[in-house]
């Protein structure tokens, strides 16, 4: 177990990148905010499998933070999550100090449009902005040939996705499969804020998209109904407020009304200290 590099500046990663790329080395990339879990973890593995030489980001980027959430609140332990990338055999943790990021006189932002104006970014004004911004930043400063998001953040990854290919943007990406608690719960790195009550009835959230995943296999097409149906579950089992329940179509992340092919069914609710998102993909089965 040898410890990855802790490099904190952009030129100092940009050297380690050139050198790397000089070499004919293939670089991975695992954007983080840190406090580190399995679901990152299998990332972290995807990218030590694909590629020579990888970098886990950490950085909690405050341009994505609206000025009433969890910033000051989000779990931060660099210790621990250095020690859980040296167990895995990450070669470097890019840790951005935000004065170098954001000098003060920063006045440069990267806005995918109409992908990111839906589901939580009509509910976060200017959060997708914040992140293709620092995602942008990272990419520069990391230089690298792969970089790899979660499914659980499904808008986020298309949303890069299509950041990459509108900037032509030299690299490729991966989307890997959300992991989650026993209970079904999706891991995050926010769980921890969540009160103990609150964390025996969170696996609602997942129950409710399981339900919805088995109508639409089983042939109900009317989304409105079956968002009715995981709305009163919630209700019943979770409380919270519910930002939203949707159908939408993969690609576009358009509402649907009607299913007639594959669809991903996303949610977002808000408890006292914790905003959750959750999100399953389904597909009607051919008869
Ligand atoms: P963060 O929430 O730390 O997540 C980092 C990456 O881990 C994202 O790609 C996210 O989708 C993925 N991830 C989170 N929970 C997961 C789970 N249960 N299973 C699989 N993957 C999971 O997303 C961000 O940070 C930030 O917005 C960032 C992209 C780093 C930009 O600041």
């Amino acid at each position: 177990m040898s410890k990855p590099q802790l490099i904190n500046t952009v030129a100092k990663m940009q050297a380690q990148s050139d050198t790397w790329r000089g070499e004919g080395l293939r670089i991975g990339l695992v954007p983080t905010m840190g406090f580190l879990h399995e679901g990152h973890l299998s990332l972290v593995d995807y990218s030590l499998s694909a590629a020579d030489r990888t970098i886990v980001s950490i950085f909690v980027n405050p341009l994505q933070f609206g000025p009433k959430e969890d910033f000051a609140i989000y779990p931060r332990d660099i210790e621990r999550d250095i020690k859980l990338l040296a167990q895995r055999g990450v070669d470097a943790v890019f840790k951005p100090q935000t004065v170098e990021f954001y000098p003060p006189d920063f006045s440069t932002t990267v806005e995918v449009t109409h992908l990111a104006d839906g589901l939580c970014g009509a509910m976060r004004p200017g959060h997708f902005r914040g992140v293709t911004t620092v995602v942008s930043k990272l990419f520069t400063a990391t230089k690298p040939h792969l970089a790899i998001f979660g499914q659980k953040d499904y808008q986020q990854a298309a949303v890069i996705r299509r950041l990459v290919r509108d900037l032509n943007l030299d690299l490729h990406i991966e989307v890997a499969p959300t992991m989650r608690e026993a209970d079904g719960l999706a891991m995050s790195s926010r769980n921890v804020n969540l009160t103990e009550d609150e964390r025996r009835r969170v696996p609602a959230l997942y129950q409710a998209l399981a339900m919805a995943k088995r109508y639409i296999e089983c042939g109900e097409r009317d989304t409105q109904r079956i968002i009715g149906e995981m709305r009163s579950q919630i209700e019943k089992e979770l409380g919270g407020d519910i930002e939203y329940i949707s159908i939408v179509h993969p690609d576009t992340l358009e509402d649907l009304s009607e299913i007639a092919g594959p669809v991903v069914i996303a949610l977002a609710v808000r408890l006292a200290n914790v905003r959750l998102i959750d999100n399953i993909s389904a597909e009607p089965s051919r008869k």
